[in-house]
Order: structure tokens, then sequence, then C-alpha cells
């Protein structure tokens, strides 16, 4: 009993204790200060332009400013220093939140993790980094959560396909990075995917091969079913593939000088029965699929700290946007889980609702307006009708299509008139 006293008393004392580490967090909350922290690149001249806006729709006006493209069809680049530090022991936790508010086309929505010597102004597409991650959207094929490590000097990409979500609303994307190698993908604060670096990237070398020196064995049969060479092909058997048609008639009108000798025409033979093969049996020197024995691969070595990355100093937005307007916000690099999940309940779990009932009010408002409009334009098309007949009322709601098809109908008639 006191032991287990004890054990509540230190497991308290722990929690109290264990401090989380927050290396770098934006919320864009001061105004035009970001601007201070944000370092554009110039290694282009022509870098679309980013602008601090809540967007159209918000949950909060203020709190939800972040980071908006804002030129179509450009490439972006910007970041953003912190104190380095070193992943060694400890979790990784990378988190920002998406929004897609322009109905994204073909577009990055990621960010890059780079070492602190980076030269930020000059930061470009090939400069070398240690982390991306994000969703990545280009027409309806790529719609996915890139997870990119860098291990070596060279980009590994996750083998695993991790959806990215594709409407409008703000989503909240977390990486979390394991010392034990393990790596956790979630959206809106749920797990969407997980499993260790060395599964799901290709990394390090396999850890077997296949044997060199082992071969199949010459008289290895693997053939699990054989002809029966008892097996004949009855007599009968060939039949023509088509036969005159014995229904069709030669037509009464037909003019054996004018038009040919008549002859049926052919049809497919019911009694046509293909090409004949033997019967299959079962082989009865089969010995099985061989399998090619395998051996520890000699280049392989494992790594315990592949997860590991020091120095890592900057983060950044380096991406390419077609329909611009995507906003980035509520940026996170912790090594603590719970202090990602707690960020995240309180920037977008707090904004979403709020966002979206903005955003559900925004389209009602705006289908109303269609509809307005349309109803308009039915009643001008509605009194064109009743000139020309009064006497069918169509329901209300068919109008717009039948209108269509009528239309169209109409066209159709017209056509071949007009080719005669
Ligand atoms: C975040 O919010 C979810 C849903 O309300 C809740 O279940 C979870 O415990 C919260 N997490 C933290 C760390 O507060």
């Amino acid at each position: 009993m006191r032991n287990f006293v004890l054990l509540i008393f230190s497991v308290v004392l722990l929690t109290c204790f264990v401090e989380a580490t927050v290396y770098f967090k934006e919320q864009f909350l001061d105004g035009d200060a970001w601007k201070s922290r944000w370092v554009n690149s110039e290694h282009k001249s022509d870098y679309g332009q980013l602008k601090l806006t809540s967007g159209n729709f918000y949950g909060d006006a203020e709190t939800d400013k972040g980071l908006q493209t804002s030129q179509d069809a450009r490439f972006y680049a910007t970041s953003a220093r912190f104190e380095p530090f070193s992943n060694e022991g400890k979790s990784l936790v990378i988190q920002f939140t998406v929004k897609h508010e322009q109905k994204i086309d073909c577009g990055g929505g990621y960010i890059k993790l780079f070492p602190a010597d980076l030269d930020q102004t000059n930061m470009h597409g090939d400069s070398q980094y240690y982390i991306m991650f994000g969703p990545d959207i280009c027409g309806y094929s790529t719609k996915k959560v890139h997870v990119i490590f860098n291990y070596k000097g060279k980009n590994h990409l996750i083998k695993k396909d991790i959806k990215c979500k594709d409407d409008e609303l703000t989503h909240l994307y977390t990486l979390i990075l394991n010392p034990d190698q393990t790596y956790e993908v979630k959206i809106d604060n749920e797990k969407v995917e997980s499993g260790s670096l060395e599964e799901d990237w290709d990394l390090l070398p396999p850890k077997k091969i296949k044997d060199p020196e082992a071969k199949k064995p010459e008289d290895w049969d693997d053939r699990a079913k054989i002809a029966d060479e008892t097996d004949t092909k009855p007599e009968d058997w060939d039949k023509p593939e088509n036969i005159p048609d014995p229904d069709a008639k030669k037509p009464e009108d037909w003019d054996e000088d004018m038009d040919g000798e008549w002859e049926p025409p052919m049809i497919p033979n019911p009694e046509y029965k293909g090409e004949w093969k033997p019967k299959q049996i079962d082989n009865p020197n089969y010995k099985g699929v061989w399998v090619h024995p395998e051996i520890d691969n000699p280049e392989y070595s494992a790594d315990t700290q592949i997860y590991k990355y020091d120095n890592i100093g900057v983060l950044g937005l380096d991406l390419w946007q077609v329909k611009s307007g995507t906003i980035f916000d509520n940026f996170l690099i912790t090594d603590d889980v719970k202090t990602a999940e707690e960020f995240g309940n309180e920037t977008w779990g707090v904004t979403k609702g709020p966002e979206k009932k903005m955003k559900e009010e925004q389209d009602e408002k705006k289908r109303k307006e269609e509809e307005e409009k349309n109803k308009e334009q039915d009643t001008a098309v509605e009194e064109d009708d009743d000139d020309d007949d009064d006497d069918e009322e169509e329901e209300e709601g068919e109008e717009e299509t039948t209108e269509e098809a009528d239309s169209e109908g109409e066209d159709d008639e017209s056509h071949p008139k007009d080719e005669l």
C-alpha cells in the first residue's frame, strides 16, 4: 500500500515536472510584426506575395489571421528561424493549420523543416531540408499528405498513401516523430496513419536479400496442372465458326443480273465449340512454387538514429500554387504530443465550429441569391412562353431542366433541316 501511494505520488510529480519544450510557435497575433520574423526568399524575383488575413470566412476575425497566398500561378518562398535544437531522444511534433478557402485546384499546403544553416534569402526548391510535411493537391489524382524525410542527404517519400482534406475549411495537420523510430500523422487531432520509419520509408537497404548462390534446380517442376495426354479430341468437334443463316430468304425483288448471285448472310454457328484443348489434370510431379532462399543483406546495418536531426532551425513555406488563397496558421514545433494536441484544441478546435457556421451561412446566402436570379430569368422566359402557348404549366422546380431539354430538342430537329 505504501509503495502504491509512493508510486502515485511520483507519477504526479513526474507529470508536473516533465516540461514540454516549444521550439517554435507562430499564430500571427501581433499585426505586422510577423514581417520581422519571416524572411522572403530572393532566389527568384517573382515569388508570390503572402498577406495576413483571416480570409472570407473564419471562426474569429483576429485569431484566425494567417499567411495567405495571394497571387495565382506563383511560387511562394518564405521562412522563419528559431533557436536551433536536436530532437535526439525526444519526440518531435510539427503542427499547423491549412485552409484552402479558394477551392484549390493545384498547389502545395506543406511546410519544410530546415537545418539552421539555411540561407533564408536564398531558399528555393532545391534547398536541402530535413522534413517536408503537409497536404498537396493537384487535380483529382493527387490529394495526399506528404511525409518526406531526408536521410543521409537523400529525400525519401513515405510509401503509404495518406489522403488529405480537400474541402475549403481549416484543417489541423500534425506529424509526430518518436525516438523509438515510430511516427504518427494526425489530421484534425485524429490519427490517420502511423508506423515505423524503417517499414514505411525505404531509408535503409533491405535486411534480407535473395541468396545469389541459390538457384532453382533444373528438374524443379512448378506446374500445378498439366494437360491430360490420354484425352483426345472428339470426332465431331470441328464445326465452322459461321454458317449461312438457314432462315434467310432471297428477297423477292432480287435480280441476279443486276445484283449477282444471292447468298444468305452468315451467322454464328450455335454448334461451334472453339479450339479443342485437352483436359487439365493435377501434375503428379508438382513440387510447389520454388521459394528463393534469403540471406542477411551484407549491405544492411541497423541505424537507431534515423529519426534524429541535429541543428533544426528554420521552418519554411516553399511551394507552388495555381489558384491562390490558402491560409497557413498556428505553426507549432514541440517535443510534447499533448502540448500540441492542446494547442490544436485551443486554436483550430475553438474556431472550426464558428468557421463552418459562417461558411454555411455564406453558402446559403449565395444559394438564395442564385435562386432569386434564376427565378427572375424564369419569369422572363415564362412570359415569352406565354405568348406562344399558355396551355401547359410546368411544375416549378423543373422549369430550368425542361427548358434546356426543349431547346436541345429544337436544336436536334433544326440540325438535319439545315443540312438538307
Ligand atoms: C482535445 O479535444 C478533444 C476533443 O474535445 C479531447 O478529447 C481531448 O482530450 C483534448 N486534448 C487535450 C490534450 O486537451
